[in-house]
C-alpha cells in the first residue's frame, strides 16, 4: 500500500512530534526532511569556513551519507540557520529531490515532514496537514528543547531566530514553505501533544476510511 502523509509548517509547530507518533500509530516510515537540509548547512559551513559556498553545498547535498546525518549537532541553533539557508539555493533542493520523492511513495505508508512536502515533495499525497502555532508558543517550545544543551539561551533569541527562518523559509522563490490549497489547517497552539496528534490520526483515519 502507498499512502503518503505530508506535514509542512513553520519551524517548532509541533510536526516532527506529530510526524513520528502517527507513524508509529499506523506503521507507516517517517522522515524528518529538515535533518537532511540540517547536515548540508552544517557540513557547508564547516567546509567553508562559517561561509556557506552554494556550489558546496550542493556538491555535499548530491553526495549525503548516512554518517552526515548521524551527526549529534544536528539540531542546533546553528545548524536550523544554516539549514535554512542552503535550502534557498535550488541546486540543493534539486538533489535531495530524489529521495525524498521515494521515500514518499515507500510501500506501506510514509509520513514526511517538512515545508514543501505537499506543494512540491508529494502533491499526490493523500493526506496534508499543514501544522502552525503562534510565534510565542514555539519559541517557547523550542527554548524547552534547546536549553539544556544551552543554558544560556534566551527566549528572545529563540523567538527571533525562528522568525527569520520563517521569514527566509517563506520568502525564497524556490520550494517556500506554504501550504497546499487541499492541506488541512492543525493550529497546536493551545493543544497538548496528545490532543495534537489524536487530531491528526483522526484526519489521516477519515482518509483512510
Ligand atoms: O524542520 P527543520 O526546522 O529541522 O528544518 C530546518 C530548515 O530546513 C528549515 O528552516 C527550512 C529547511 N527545510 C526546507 O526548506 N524544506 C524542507 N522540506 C524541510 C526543511
Amino acid at each position: 500500500m502507498k499512502f503518503t502523509v505530508a506535514l509542512d509548517g513553520p519551524a517548532a509547530a509541533g510536526k516532527g512530534t506529530i510526524g513520528r507518533a502517527v507513524a508509529k500509530h499506523f506503521g507507516f516510515g517517517y522522515l524528518d526532511t529538515g535533518l537532511l537540509y540540517r547536515a548540508v548547512g552544517i557540513k557547508a559551513l564547516e567546509i567553508g569556513r562559517g561561509v556557506i559556498d552554494p556550489q558546496v553545498a550542493a556538491r555535499i547535498a548530491a553526495t549525503l551519507s548516512e554518517t552526515d546525518l548521524g551527526r549529534d549537532d544536528l539540531r542546533s541553533t546553528m545548524a536550523g540557520q544554516a539549514a535554512s539557508k542552503v535550502a534557498a539555493i535550488p541546486e540543493v533542493r534539486a538533489a535531495l529531490l530524489d529521495f525524498q520523492k521515494t521515500f514518499a511513495r515507500r510501500e506501506g505508508g510514509a509520513v514526511l515532514d517538512g515545508r514543501d512536502i505537499g506543494t512540491v515533495i508529494c502533491p499526490q499525497a493523500e493526506v496534508k496537514i499543514f501544522v502552525t502555532a503562534s510565534d510565542e508558543v514555539r519559541a517557547k517550545r523550542r527554548l524547552l528543547e534547546l536549553q539544556e544543551k544551552n543554558p544560556s539561551l534566551t527566549f528572545e533569541k529563540v523567538l527571533a531566530d525562528l522568525a527569520a527562518r520563517d521569514a527566509r523559509d517563506a520568502g525564497r522563490d524556490t520550494a517556500p514553505m506554504k501550504a497546499a490549497e487541499d492541506a488541512l489547517l492543525l493550529d497546536t497552539t493551545k493543544l497538548s501533544i496528545d490532543a495534537a496528534v489524536a487530531e491528526a490520526v483522526a484526519l489521516i483515519q477519515k482518509r483512510i476510511g
